[in-house]
């Protein structure tokens, strides 16, 4: 049945692991073949707490997605998040390529000013991407590929992603076993951009926010390339959390609620609608006003999008970029937040869901699965053979053995796709 080129995306989030496994067939088409969907509940604000709940998650995701696939698994292609990841800017030049008035600049020397601007990370942290968003050619700027140009001074301009080494290896640590191995991993809201923006949009300039359950991970997109990340350790749990408080309920009953009746606008909601829910007794459900449920959700969807609002600021730009802000993510689909969100920001606002993929089921077409199927494409289209994760050294350090960025010069260019 399946003969062509196998690929897996495992999304290993706060409230569900993900695998989808593809196959791209020798003429290109792209297929979803396997998908598994299981509750997670080993990862807080987007880090593994607890490794072998979460490995057990990842197990029994991967068996279902992999049920009546008959081959060897392929390595997976893993997101990673959390607030400990940072973005910064670098640039380096390579001065006086030679002296040859028809000197025209090579891949070598673009692969080589590439490797000059990675930043230096401390001890204990982790580069894990580096995208070129300009370069400058004898200092003319805005180039986006300079390989052919004459020139004898090139200059890069990249967007550096860095995070705490340990807070990935906890990730790659519950994926890998005996049988499965970890490829590549991808920033998660880089992943999800992949699955949701169209070039179009990346090129005017958007801000992407994915709600997830434990962290909003945001991505902004000018010119074509992402030039800012950030991650707000505020998701769905928060949401959740804040009827627990105020409400006094158990947790899954204030999900419930929320998911089914949830709205972020207290005037939207009948004033005399009531949700029945359980109380820690099971015995005793009682009756809440449906406006009480929506105004604690608005308070937190208000905050949410002013923490956009300030990461958006406090990445420089001084206006909101023309196709404005994409939602995506499970969070994304409380109702009531589009329009909260049009009132806040000047410009576009839409929740996104994934671009439809061959094989995808029905239930994934959904905001919740944007990251997941991003993962996958961003496997699919960054091929990082030559990363070969090595994994954790024995003696459990990282660092030496990882070599992430050896491949980063293989997907310069495709980053702007
Ligand atoms: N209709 C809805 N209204 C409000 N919230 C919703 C709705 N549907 C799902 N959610 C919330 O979305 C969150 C899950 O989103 P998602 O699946 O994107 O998170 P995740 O990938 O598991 O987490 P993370 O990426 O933060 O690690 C949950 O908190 C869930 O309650
Ligand atoms: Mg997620």
């Amino acid at each position: 049945m399946t003969n062509g080129n196998l690929y897996m995306a495992i999304d290993v989030g706060t409230t569900k692991v993900c695998t989808l496994i593809a196959q791209v067939s020798p003429d290109g088409e792209l297929e979803i073949i396997g998908t598994g969907v299981e509750p997670s509940r080993g990862m807080k604000k987007g880090l593994v707490v607890e490794i072998d709940e979460m490995k057990q998650a990842v197990v029994n995701s991967v068996a279902q997605a992999s049920e009546g696939i008959e081959r060897d698994l392929p390595g997976a292609c893993i997101g990673v998040t959390g607030a400990h990841i940072i973005s910064v800017h670098t640039s380096a030049t390579l001065p006086n390529l030679n002296g040859d008035p028809n000197k025209v600049i090579t891949r070598a020397e673009m692969d080589r000013v590439i490797q000059l601007s990675h930043p230096k990370v401390n001890a204990g942290q982790e580069l894990i991407h580096v995208i070129p968003q300009n370069y400058i050619v004898d200092n003319v700027g805005g180039v986006r590929n300079p390989v052919g140009l004459k020139g004898h001074q090139l200059t890069v301009e990249s967007h550096a992603v860095i995070g705490e080494a340990t807070s990935f290896d906890n990730v790659v640590r519950s994926v890998e076993n005996s049988q499965l191995q970890v490829k590549s991993m991808v920033l998660e809201p880089l992943a999800s951009a992949e699955a949701v923006l169209s070039a179009e949009e990346k090129e005017t300039g958007v801000v992407l926010v994915d709600i997830g359950g434990g962290t909003a991970d945001l991505a902004i997109f000018i010119g074509g390339a992402m030039v800012h990340t950030a991650v707000i350790p505020v998701g769905g749990f928060q949401f959740t959390n804040d009827l627990v408080i105020s409400l006094g309920i158990p947790y899954e009953e204030a999900d419930k609620a929320k998911v089914a009746q949830g709205h972020a606008i207290p005037d939207e909601v009948e004033p005399d609608e009531m949700v029945a829910v359980k109380g820690y007794d099971e015995e005793l459900p009682h009756m809440v006003r449906a406006r009480d449920i929506s105004r604690i959700l608005n308070d937190r969807t208000d905050e949410l999008l002013r923490l956009v609002l300030m990461k958006v600021k406090e990445s420089g730009l001084r206006v909101m970029p023309p196709a404005g802000v994409t939602f995506t993510g499970g969070g994304a689909n409380l109702r009531g937040l589009e329009e909260l969100a049009r009132d806040m920001f000047p410009g576009p606002v839409r929740i996104a869901q994934p671009k439809d993929i061959l094989g995808l089921p029905e239930e994934l077409k959904s905001p919740t699965y944007s990251t997941s199927i991003g993962i996958l494409l961003w496997g699919i289209h960054h091929p990082t053979e030559q990363i070969a994760y090595r994994g954790i050294n024995d003696n459990g350090s990282n660092g030496k053995g990882r070599r992430w960025l050896q491949w980063l010069a293989q997907f310069i260019g495709a980053a702007r796709n």
